[in-house]
């Protein structure tokens, strides 16, 4: 396995990092309703606490997208049956789902690149370890992009000689609402070939109890994954919000198709944010509005995919319908 990462953020990404926290903040709780954006779930802590949601058998969705990753990996490698290919996977994370089908294309003598896109260069050095721990000794070229999506997509995407094909699973397009995940998608049809393949993860609208419960786990990994903004917003921007006082829900709104996540303050209080030498004021009850998840039908996916320049391919589907992973071809 030959492996290596180039940095395409600028060096000073840490401090940059910080101070567009503090504007985030200042522009979130400023408005009416407040908000927090759920880019910052992920911090360390955060993303050690979003692996723990994963494994929750309430959490559906990361256990239909693996099912459905084992059983269609086939199909998935047929698609490019011995063309060279670069797969590239955005927002790569620790690239578990990822290793099966890795593990397929390799299998099955493919040619091909992996090359994983992802924000933390910290989670871009235990995707290598896990690729390390499980591929060592085969025959893959692993070139690692550390940057947003689109400068990792546009460095790579130009060469015409290889098809792409695009990974973008786990329903991170859920964090999008429609127009956004337009925006996107036809970004994504600009920087791609004619013929290239996305493979892109969305999770189904359903029975409402189940999606309540997926938002609301009974061991309460979701409020303390929830909660972790403040934590972080306490360390990074010596703020002082006392966690006690926030309660989690997460509730399904009809309307838009999504489920939000809101933390709620449960007494009229105030809290200081030393880094922008700011007082926020809450009411009782007041909610801070920290994700959507859009959920999304069949109808409208294909929809989606029509409206921003692709075909649909094929749905992959778990036994239970809750999960899709569409495969789309650019249509130029
Ligand atoms: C990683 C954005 C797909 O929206 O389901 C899990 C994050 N939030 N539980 C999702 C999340 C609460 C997750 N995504």
């Amino acid at each position: 396995m030959t492996y290596n990462y180039t940095n395409l953020a600028p060096a000073n990404i840490v401090t940059a990092d910080v101070h567009d926290l503090a504007l985030s903040v200042l522009e979130g709780l400023s408005g009416k309703p407040k908000k927090l954006n759920s880019a910052y779930f992920y911090d360390h802590v955060g993303s050690g606490i979003f692996q723990q949601i994963t494994e929750l058998s309430e959490y559906y969705l990361t256990n239909c997208e693996f099912e459905i990753l084992r059983n269609q990996k086939e199909s998935i490698s047929n698609i490019f049956n011995d063309r060279p290919f670069n797969l590239i996977e955005l927002g790569a994370g620790d690239g578990r789902k990822t290793l099966t089908l890795l593990e397929e294309f390799i299998k099955q003598g493919q040619d091909f690149k992996y090359i994983p896109i992802d924000i933390s260069a910290k989670a871009m050095e235990s995707l290598f370890e896990r690729l390390k721990d499980n591929l060592d000794g085969h025959d893959l070229a692993v070139e690692g992009l550390v940057g947003d999506y689109f400068d990792g997509i546009n460095a790579c995407s130009q060469q015409t000689d290889r098809q792409n094909f695009v990974l973008f699973i786990g329903s991170s397009i859920g964090n999008f609402n429609h127009a956004e995940a337009e925006k996107f998608l036809r970004h994504l049809w600009y920087s791609l070939n004619p013929g290239d393949y996305v493979l892109i993860g969305f999770d189904l609208k359903k029975d409402l109890n189940i999606l309540h419960a997926a938002y609301n786990d009974s061991k309460g990994v979701t409020s303390e994954f929830n909660l972790n903004l403040l934590t972080r917003l306490n360390e990074t921007l010596d703020a002082n919000f006392n966690r006690e006082t926030f309660h989690h829900q997460g509730i399904y709104n009809v309307q838009l198709g999504a489920m939000e996540s809101y933390l709620i303050s449960k007494v009229k209080q105030t809290v200081k944010v030393g880094a922008l030498d700011k007082e926020f004021h809450f009411k009782p009850w007041e909610g801070i509005h920290t994700e959507y998840s859009y959920k999304y039908t069949q109808y409208e996916i294909e929809m989606i995919a029509k409206d921003t320049g692709y075909e649909v391919v094929n749905h992959l589907f778990d036994s239970k319908h809750y999960f899709v992973d569409s495969v789309w071809k650019v249509r130029k």
